[in-house]
């Protein structure tokens, strides 16, 4: 009975993501978010985008913050749990409810998740960089999730992931599709966004852990 429920336990997708990650460090999956959820997640994003509440994205942090479009050229909306829409609020609480599984699966120590929207217009790219910031490592966990109707591979926008800093071929190409979630450890694996054909939308997050300097 106890091995039954095990395997159970072991086949939800948080379950999936939290071996994944402890065997390979990466893992994508399609089924974490209902396709409903995500078309209005994508809709929501439109209409913010139309509204004109997204600006060019930085790249550092703090004093070391630039914009350099040569770099990143995608344009960013930050998001508020607190003034969630109702599918935001689904996004959240699988967000939640991964933190859990990945706290107590891997000891990760994650106490706090931040995320923007992006939109990539066509040519738009994000040069190959590490999420965390060079002398902080607040940023634990990567977390992307792709909003795009319909992407064929011929309209490009890939996120390639290399395995470490000095590899040239790609571990793992993703297409940025609809409901496509990648999660990644922050600090292992470099990567890029291709330039695409057409508008690219996604959400991207990061699990943090707790700023010890902070607490002081
Ligand atoms: C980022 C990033 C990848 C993507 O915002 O740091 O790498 O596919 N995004 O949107
Ligand atoms: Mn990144």
């Amino acid at each position: 009975m106890l091995e039954r429920s095990t395997a159970a336990c072991l086949e939800t997708p948080f379950e999936n993501i939290a071996n994944d990650l402890q065997q390979q460090g990466w893992s994508a999956c399609d089924d974490l978010i209902a396709p409903a959820v995500v078309a209005e997640l994508r809709q929501e994003a439109l209409a913010q985008w139309q509204q004109g509440a997204f600006n060019p994205a930085g790249v550092g942090r703090g004093q070391d913050r630039i914009i350099d479009q040569t770099i990143r050229s995608d344009k960013v909306s930050w998001l508020a749990p607190e003034h969630s829409s109702p599918a935001q609020a689904i996004y959240w609480q699988t967000i939640e409810r991964l933190r859990a599984t990945l706290n107590r699966r891997l000891y990760l120590g994650l106490v706090d998740f931040e995320a923007h929207l992006s939109v990539y217009l066509p040519g738009d790219r994000y040069r190959r960089h590490v999420d965390q910031f060079r002398g902080a490592s607040l940023r634990e966990v990567s977390v992307i999730l792709y909003l795009n109707d319909d992407w064929q591979p011929t309209s490009g926008g890939e996120l390639l992931l290399y395995i470490d800093r000095q590899s040239r071929s790609p571990l793992q190409r993703v297409y940025p599709a609809a409901g496509k979630l990648v999660v990644f450890m922050s600090a292992d694996f470099p990567h890029e966004v291709l330039p695409a054909t057409r508008q690219r939308l996604s959400m991207t997050g990061w699990y943090k852990k707790r700023d010890l300097l902070k607490a002081l």
